[in-house]
């Protein structure tokens, strides 16, 4: 309170030169006021000083009485200055309006520079603060790789990719299927509703879900159905390794998300009508492969695959 320094808050130029404008105006509609009263009194006291007091009472023009010609010429002079308040000087007139709009323009061309610098510094930050979204989502991601579920996919492919033909496996290899059963126990198998009914019945010892466009398609008790890839891998989001089964259609959408690759590659080539989509090596890194030769129980010579997901 005591001490305090009076602020004073100072007047732009602008508003100094609106101002200014304003009590001109103000003048030259006070001015053109007085001219009306003083047009009024006078034309009253010209008629008067003719018809009462007599002044030039014969002296006519054209038959007419002087003041006549005089109240006349006095409203054309009254009309003139009107015409100048109203229309020659007109407040705000082209001339001001004309250097308004320059230094407005001038205005806005300060304030688009100043928005430019802006926006580049704004840029700067936002590029580095990508940078850190990136580094920090990218070991979000590494962080909740570790310990989301690890989705698999089982497959046996011949050398062509070949993996059925119609609606059943093409081979007979025993110690593929003992790796398939031991691998897949006690787990969510995720499957499409055609190799679901290759199967005689469903296999012990593992949830069954399978992917149907169908909306009342039946199966047996604890069999699980659901209508999209993303609702069978969130039925089975409780399994730390739920396993993709098949068939081509399957395999395909679920090769994109897919963390791992148990492949069963069979060394010989087949008629199919049922293929595995080609393993993008950019993609999926080899990390084991065991050699499993031909015998008097397997046909075929086959190698034990895993892919796990680089990218
Ligand atoms: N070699 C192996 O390791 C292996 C493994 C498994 C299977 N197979 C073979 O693969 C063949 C079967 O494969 P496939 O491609 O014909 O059929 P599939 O993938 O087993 O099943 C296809 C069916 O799944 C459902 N489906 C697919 N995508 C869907 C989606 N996005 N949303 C909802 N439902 C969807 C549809 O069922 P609806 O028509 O009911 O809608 C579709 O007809 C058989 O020959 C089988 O023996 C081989």
């Amino acid at each position: 309170m005591f001490g305090k320094k009076k602020t004073t808050t100072p007047i732009d130029k602008d508003q100094l030169e609106l101002i200014e404008n304003a009590q001109k105006r103000i003048k030259q509609k006070k001015s053109l006021y007085i001219h009306f009263v003083i047009f009024l009194i006078g034309a009253v006291f010209l008629i008067l000083a003719n018809t009462v007091l007599g002044i030039g009472e014969n002296f006519t023009i054209l038959g007419k009485e002087w003041f006549l010609y005089a109240i006349l010429l006095w409203s054309f002079f009254f009309i003139y200055h009107i015409f100048n308040v109203f229309i020659t000087h007109k407040f705000m007139g082209k001339a001001w309006e004309k250097q308004q709009l320059e230094k407005l323009v001038a205005k806005q061309q300060k304030r688009i520079e100043k928005l430019k610098s802006n926006l580049v510094k704004e840029e700067t930050k936002i590029a580095k603060s990508d940078v850190f979204n990136a580094t920090t989502s990218l070991s979000q991601n590494t962080t909740s790789k570790k310990h989301s579920p690890e989705l698999t996919i089982i497959v046996a492919a011949a050398e062509n990719d070949a993996i059925g033909k119609d609606n059943k496996l093409i081979w007979h290899l025993g110690d593929d299927l003992k790796r398939f059963k031991s691998l897949t126990n006690g787990h969510h198998i995720i499957m499409g509703r055609k190799t679901f009914e290759s199967f005689p019945k469903p296999l012990p010892n593992r949830t069954h879900i399978v992917i149907t466009r169908q909306s009342d398609y039946h199966v047996p008790d604890g069999v699980i159905v659901v209508n999209n890839l993303e609702d069978a891998i969130d039925a089975a989001k409780k399994d730390s390794q739920p396993f993709i089964i098949g068939g081509g259609e399957i395999y395909k959408q679920a090769l994109l998300i897919a963390t791992k690759i148990e492949l069963t590659r069979v060394h010989a080539t087949f008629e199919a009508d049922t293929f595995f989509p080609e393993i993008d090596t950019n993609i999926w890194k080899e990390t084991a492969n065991t050699f499993h030769p031909k015998d008097e129980k397997h046909k075929h010579e086959f190698s034990f695959l895993t892919y796990e997901r680089a990218h």
